[in-house]
């Protein structure tokens, strides 16, 4: 049986429980990170950590626990021995109130959770199809950088992919690309690796920035900058990035061929990159 942190206890998943009033149940009041661990090392945990800081500074919450708090939450929830690779997932809701008042409550305490979960093997057919996904219309509000519970947008975009057979959602808001429904888009045109630069409407991945970092690390060419739709749909590749999916080429758009249809040389290179990066981990990278 799984075990989960909840506000201070170690318990079963099965007996974990958190009150109606709680306005993270009630209003999706809440922030939240999702941590890849492999071989037990938490990844880019300073990059994760910080990104939790500034989602909680922006919805006006404070950090209720240092960080070798956190780290002993996590050595808990984490066998090495026997886990595997896994994702950690962290949530802080503003707490239980007495009533259901949109008014942020008095003196309440967080609701803190951390649960984790397997990551499986990686899937050979991705490497060897990719993925397909769908363009769709970004509907959602206009502070996507901050890692809000409240993913209503995200996950109905999400699921119209699905709907389309398609695995991601690519999303348009006026014209220019900004992120997946829970991932971040690049674009290889002519060698150079894009992807839209940091702003209000996405939430800058922290796989994102690892990508960047190894391309430039490789002294490929690379860019943040605004990405047209039809230079994503005339894109030799594109790729997707997530602390869950890694990096993924996608092979078709709306139905039509990426590129060439197949994993590109640039997304394989990348992808080399990445994981002789996890591995290193093992040697004390974070
Ligand atoms: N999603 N954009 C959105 C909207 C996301 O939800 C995510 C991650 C990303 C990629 O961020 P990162 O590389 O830091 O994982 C971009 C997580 C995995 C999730 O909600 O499960």
């Amino acid at each position: 049986m799984s075990e989960v942190y909840l506000d201070g206890r170690f318990i079963p998943l099965e007996e974990a429980r958190v009150p109606v009033m709680d306005r993270g149940f009630l209003f999706g009041d809440g922030v939240y990170e999702v941590i890849p661990v492999y071989g037990g090392c938490p990844f880019r945990l300073s990059q994760h950590m910080e990104r939790l800081d500034n989602s909680l500074r922006s919805i006006r919450m404070e950090n209720p626990l240092p960080l070798k708090g956190w780290r002993r939450i996590f050595t808990r929830l984490i066998d090495p021995a026997t886990d595997g690779d896994r994702l950690l997932y962290l949530q802080l809701t503003r707490g239980v109130d007495r009533t259901r008042n949109h008014l942020f409550p008095q003196d309440v305490d967080p609701t803190v959770l951390v649960m984790t979960w397997g990551l499986g093997p990686r899937n050979p057919d991705i490497a060897a199809t990719g993925v397909f996904a769908v363009v769709l219309e970004d509907n959602r509000w206009h502070r996507c950088d901050i890692k809000a519970t409240a993913l209503l947008g995200n996950v109905l975009l999400r699921q119209e992919a699905e709907d389309a057979a398609a695995t991601e959602a690519i999303l348009v808001r006026d014209g220019l690309v900004t992120e997946g429904s829970s991932t971040n888009p690049f674009v290889v045109r002519s060698g150079e690796i894009l992807t839209p630069p940091a702003s209000n409407q996405l939430l800058r991945g922290v796989t994102r920035d690892l990508v960047l970092e190894l391309a430039c690390g490789a002294a490929l060419p690379c860019a943040e900058r605004p990405i047209a739709r039809d230079e994503l749909e005339a894109a030799d590749e594109i790729w997707i990035s997530s602390s869950s999916r890694e990096v993924q080429p996608i092979t078709r758009l709306d139905g039509k061929p990426v590129g060439t249809g197949v994993p590109g040389p640039e997304w394989r290179r990348i992808d080399r990159l990445f994981q002789d990066y996890k591995a290193r981990l093992g040697a004390g990278a974070t």
